[in-house]
């Protein structure tokens, strides 16, 4: 169940921004196919965003439910601003750019008309502001997001890369379903802070590339590392990577040992903390959509998840934490 009163949605969502050549080519046909097969799979909940591939991932995730439109749990976000003729607040990220980000009222209201025409759906089922817009007070965005609900055109809201104390300011204006943040075996520190708030005001904490962008899934490496979204991740970058692959090396060593693959096992691990984490992995493959979905079924008892947990402390992972 997503959130204290949300829907019941499969417990590994589809991350669909990988659809947009961030690690490596697709086209259209192979990512329509993709999302269809994924949903099949049972990974109901599709995970897109107006800004990824400049809103053509909305488009496509659109195409791809059309005919399927009630088997899918659409949850979209906006926010993060593309289009020139818009304006929004400089927010620095720790790749390198900074994100122009608008959650003003005005802002949402357009957002959302344009994320429903693309998606070509009547309603959004779960709508999140992508980022904290650091010049609108969080309580305007969630006011604004809060009419979208009244007014039938979205199910449910959530929020991506807050604070806590965004979380609670945000969740007296109106119920937050889910909290979407990066959480995996190299970036777990989302489970120390955020994590007990989520549980206190009952909010699904859904796992963002909670395969390290790749990392974790033991075929990126120092020696075949593509030239892909990746390497503006320092955790990717110059000797990091190789640090990192030594750091891990234990952790594809357990996986191996229990015959699953290392994403098996990172998914696996998410799943173990409690019902309520969705993590929402990215492939542009069916084979690994469903090999990623089969982790759902694996069962790691106390020793093996005593021996993953000593790895998965914060700070393991070498490189800046990104946001
Ligand atoms: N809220 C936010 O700010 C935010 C930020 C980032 C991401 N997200 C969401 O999180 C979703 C997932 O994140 P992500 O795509 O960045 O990272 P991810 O899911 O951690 O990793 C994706 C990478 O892993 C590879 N992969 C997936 N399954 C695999 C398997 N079984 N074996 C080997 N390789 C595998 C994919 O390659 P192939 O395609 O070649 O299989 C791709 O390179 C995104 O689609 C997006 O919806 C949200």
């Amino acid at each position: 169940m997503l959130g204290k009163s949300g829907p019941v949605i499969g417990c590994i969502g589809y991350g669909a921004a990988g659809l947009e050549g961030y690690y490596g080519a697709s086209d259209d046909s192979q990512g329509i196919d993709t999302i269809r097969y994924a949903l099949s799979d049972g990974q109901t909940m599709i995970d897109t965003s107006d800004f990824y591939g400049h809103s053509h991932n909305e488009t496509l995730v659109g195409r791809a439910i059309k005919d399927i439109r009630n088997q899918a749990f659409v949850a979209t976000k906006f926010g993060i601003v593309h289009d020139d003729n818009e304006s929004g607040r400089n927010l620095a990220t720790g790749w390198g750019m900074s994100l122009k980000i608008n959650g003003t009222p005005a802002y949402a209201g357009k957002a959302l008309e344009r994320s429903l025409k693309r998606l070509e759906v009547d309603e959004i089922d779960l709508w999140y502001a992508h980022y904290p817009d650091p010049g609108t007070p969080i309580e305007e965005t969630v006011d604004a997001m809060a009419r979208a609900v009244k007014s039938g055109k979205v199910r449910y809201l959530g929020l991506s890369n807050v604070t806590t104390e965004e979380v609670r300011r945000a969740h007296k204006i109106h119920p937050i379903a889910a909290v979407q943040y990066e959480y995996s075996l190299w970036r777990s520190e989302a489970e120390y802070d955020l994590l007990p708030v989520l549980r206190e005001l009952g909010i699904a904490l859904v796992a963002w590339s909670p395969l390290g962008s790749g990392f974790l899934t033991g075929t990126i490496r120092s020696d075949n590392m593509d030239r892909s979204t990746r390497q503006s991740n320092p955790r990717f970058a110059g000797n990091n990577l190789k640090t990192n692959e030594d750091r891990f090396a234990p952790f594809m060593a357990i996986a191996a040992e229990l015959g699953v693959t290392p994403a098996q096992l990172s998914l696996a691990w998410l799943l173990h903390k409690g019902p309520d984490i969705f993590p929402i992995p990215g492939t542009r493959r069916m084979g690994r959509v469903k090999e990623n979905r089969q982790a759902a079924s694996i069962v790691l008892d106390e020793p093996t998840l005593r021996r993953i947990e000593e790895l998965a402390r914060p700070g393991l992972a070498e490189g800046a934490v990104l946001i």
